[in-house]
Parts: structure tokens; sequence; C-alpha cells
């Protein structure tokens, strides 16, 4: 049974009109499903228009608590926040540029804030044909802050490399290969049928759960429920509270649903409880 452990309702969807995120729900909508971890990158610098649209994308807020993204460019910054990892879990190699995403962290709700905020770069990034890594674990934080300024009580709690993946060869193909052994579920998502409860009529909210199911998270553990009452009302739930990693996670979750569900012409937001 899978829902032997306390679920806390996170945020419920209200349907309405919403300002949209980016400037095509369709084009985001596509990249939800495009996008996969790219560890390995070819080093080449990013065009100026790609550098300039992650750098100003002004994403879509989910609730109050203050986040924010920072790209960063140059071997050096990449050499400096990735210095020390080699043959760690998830090593990033040859990206010519991240993006660093920073919270207030004594802000409630930052988590599910920052999952949110920075799923919409990433989709970004991927719809302009550049990959992605939401990488939690294996960075110097300390060193985000020679590069990005950060205010009192921000911190990094993630980054992603953003580049053009390269083909690897030697150690550096065992290394992404073995993530597959580590992780579990690697390259898959449980069913619908085990995140959602109750029933699903409506084609959009179909296509917005299942946009939902692809989420990245960490370790692939895909720690969202959603539960849809009576009346079609969607709730997302979480197995830990409003500032945990799962909630970060389930930000991520809620920004593909958020753009699926508006692709397919159901506008809307997520109210946080
Ligand atoms: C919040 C978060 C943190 C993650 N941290 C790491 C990490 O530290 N190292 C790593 O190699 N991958 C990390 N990942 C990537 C996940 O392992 C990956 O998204 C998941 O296995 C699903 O695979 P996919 O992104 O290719 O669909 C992280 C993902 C998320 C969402």
């Amino acid at each position: 049974m899978i829902y032997n452990v306390a679920l806390t309702t996170l945020a419920v969807w209200r349907t309405g009109p919403a300002s949209l995120v980016g400037d095509g729900a369709s084009r985001w909508n596509e990249a939800i499903f495009a996008r996969h971890s790219v560890r390995t990158y070819d080093g080449t610098p990013l065009a100026p228009d790609d550098a300039s649209s992650l750098a100003g994308l002004r994403p879509e807020r989910l609730g109050a608590a203050r986040v924010r993204h920072v790209l960063i460019q140059g071997d050096r910054a990449l050499e400096r926040i990735m210095r020390g990892l080699v043959g760690s879990y998830g090593r990033i190699a040859g990206a010519p540029a991240l993006v660093a995403l920073i919270a207030q962290k004594s802000d409630s709700g930052h988590a599910p804030a920052l999952g949110y905020l920075g799923q919409q770069v990433v989709l970004e990034a991927v719809s302009r044909g550049l990959s992605t890594c939401w990488v939690a674990g294996a960075f110097r934080r300390a060193a985000v802050g020679e590069f990005a300024e950060l205010a009192e009580g921000e911190e990094v709690l993630c980054i992603s490399p953003v580049g053009r993946p390269a083909e690897t060869t030697g150690l550096r193909r065992l290394h992404d290969a073995s993530l597959k052994w580590i992780t579990p579920g690697y390259g898959k998502r449980k069913p619908l049928e085990e995140i959602v409860r109750g029933e699903v009529r409506a084609p959009w909210l179909q296509a917005a759960l299942e946009a939902a199911r692809w989420a990245p998270s960490a370790v692939n553990l895909q720690p969202w429920r959603f539960r849809v009452d009576e009346s079609g009302g969607v709730a997302i739930e979480c197995p830990a509270g409003p500032d945990s990693k799962q909630a970060l996670d389930c930000g991520i979750a809620m920004a593909n649903f958020a753009v699926a569900a508006r692709a397919h012409g159901a506008p809307g937001a997520w109210e946080l409880r």
C-alpha cells in the first residue's frame, strides 16, 4: 500500500485566469517530455541569446517566499564550484554555465517555491535545445558566493549545469552509466495509479498529471501524490513538511502540472496551503 505515510496537503489547484509562464506553454510543455538529466557537457559556451533569455527570465512565483536564479558562466566558475568532487555521485563535467537556485531559507514555503521557479528555468533551457541536471548534492555552496552576490539569509540550495551534451567515453561513460544502478527506477516513473487518488475524467487533468509524473526529483524518489475530489478539484500532497527536500521536488512537479494544464487550455494556478 503506497499511502502508508502521513501526507500533508501542500497546495490546491485553482482554475481560472493565470499569468502564463514563459511566452508559450506549449513550447515548455514539449520540453517537459524532452528533458532528462545530462552530466557530461561539451564545453561550448552559451549563445548570447540563450544566455540573456535564461538570465533575464522572470519565472512565475509560487507563494511569497523569496527565491531567485542566477546564471553563472565561464570555466573558472565551474571549476571553483565543482572542484574536488571527482568520482562522486552525479559529478558534472564540461558545462559552460550553471544556474544557481537561491532561497531565503527563513521564508516559509521557500522549498516548493524554489522547485517551481527552477523548473521554469530548466524548461526554458531545454526548449532552447540545451541540457540541464538538477543538483542538490555535490557542489561547493560557498564558492557560488564568489560569482553571485548573496543577501543576508540567502542560501544556494541547488544548481543546474546548462549546456550541450557531449559524447561520453572511458571513465566518464562508466560514471554516467553507474547512475543507472544507484538511482532507483532510473529513467522510469511510478504509474499514475500509484500517485493519484480519485477519478481523473478531464483530458487536461490527465495531461497535467502525466506531466507532473515525469518531473525530476532527487534520487528519482517522486515523493508527490495527487488527490482529485468528486468535483474535479486537485490537491498535491507531500510526505514531509512545506520546507523539506520533498516539498522542493513537489514544487518541480507543480511547475510541470501548471505548464501542461495551460498548454491544454485549462488555465489555473496553485494556491499554497
Ligand atoms: C532537487 C534535485 C536534486 C538532485 N540532485 C542531484 C545530484 O546531487 N546529483 C545528481 O547526479 N543528480 C541529481 N538530481 C537528478 C536526479 O537524479 C534525476 O532528476 C532523476 O533521477 C530523474 O532522472 P531524469 O532527470 O533524467 O529524468 C537531482 C534532482 C532533483 C530534482
